[in-house]
């Protein structure tokens, strides 16, 4: 499974491509905004720091502006992957984009049916999210095991990107299910590396080994 880093954070993104394990990134408005910068310049610093898939969102709600906006993202690097909310605006554009060969991710999708539209329209990746349906009651992986089940019959070439990521245990049922990406904040890709008795028995061997020396 790909891993991408969730963030719009120049320096936690650096941190985390020194770990070797980062393979594209996402932002959303959300995160860009957070980081008070303006959207190109955050974008240039990701472009020239991620090796890989890197998601930029339009922002218009109708097709027309969301097309303009991207082949407008899409001309700053070609790693860009457009970002394209899921509705009926996001699904024509995201044809009509990838029809001129621009990739695109389409955004917070919340069921199966959403997925399918947007792998047909050409989407090169869809968003299904986990934290924000889990938020709500309901149960985000087992949604994602179903779009997932239901993409493995056909060919659409579409990656799934499990995005909203908030813990160990939405990364692990990601694999498990054999979603191709999953998208995780720094501070989530953090607490891949723990376990108290690592902790515990790193801090033995260490002791075991200043014993041995005296
Ligand atoms: C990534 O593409 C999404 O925008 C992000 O994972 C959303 O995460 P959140 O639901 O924690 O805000």
């Amino acid at each position: 499974m790909k891993i991408f880093i969730d963030s719009a954070d120049i320096e936690e993104i650096r941190e985390a491509c020194t770990w070797g394990i980062v393979d594209g990134c996402t932002t959303n408005p959300s995160l860009v905004a957070k980081t008070g910068r303006k959207f190109e310049d955050v974008l240039a610093d990701i472009c020239e720091t991620v090796d890989g898939p890197i998601s930029a969102e339009v922002v218009s709600t109708e097709a027309d502006g969301m097309v303009e906006e991207g082949r407008r993202l899409a001309a700053l690097h070609p790693n860009i992957v457009v970002k394209v909310p899921m509705i009926a605006e996001g699904v024509k554009a995201t044809h009509r984009l990838s029809s001129e060969g621009i990739k695109v991710n389409v955004t917070l999708i919340f069921q199966p049916a959403q997925g399918i539209l947007a792998a047909k329209a050409g989407a090169s990746f869809i968003s299904p999210f986990v934290g924000r349906l889990d938020d709500i009651g309901q149960d985000g992986m087992d949604m994602v095991a179903t779009l997932v089940g239901a993409l493995a019959n056909y060919s659409y070439g579409t990656e799934v990107l499990v995005a909203s990521i908030r813990n160990l245990n939405h990364f692990i049922a990601a694999a498990e299910i054999g979603a191709d990406v999953a998208t995780c904040p720094f501070s989530v890709i953090k607490q891949f590396v723990k376990h108290p008795l690592t902790d515990a028995g790193l801090a033995t061997f260490l002791a075991d080994w200043e014993k041995a020396k005296k």
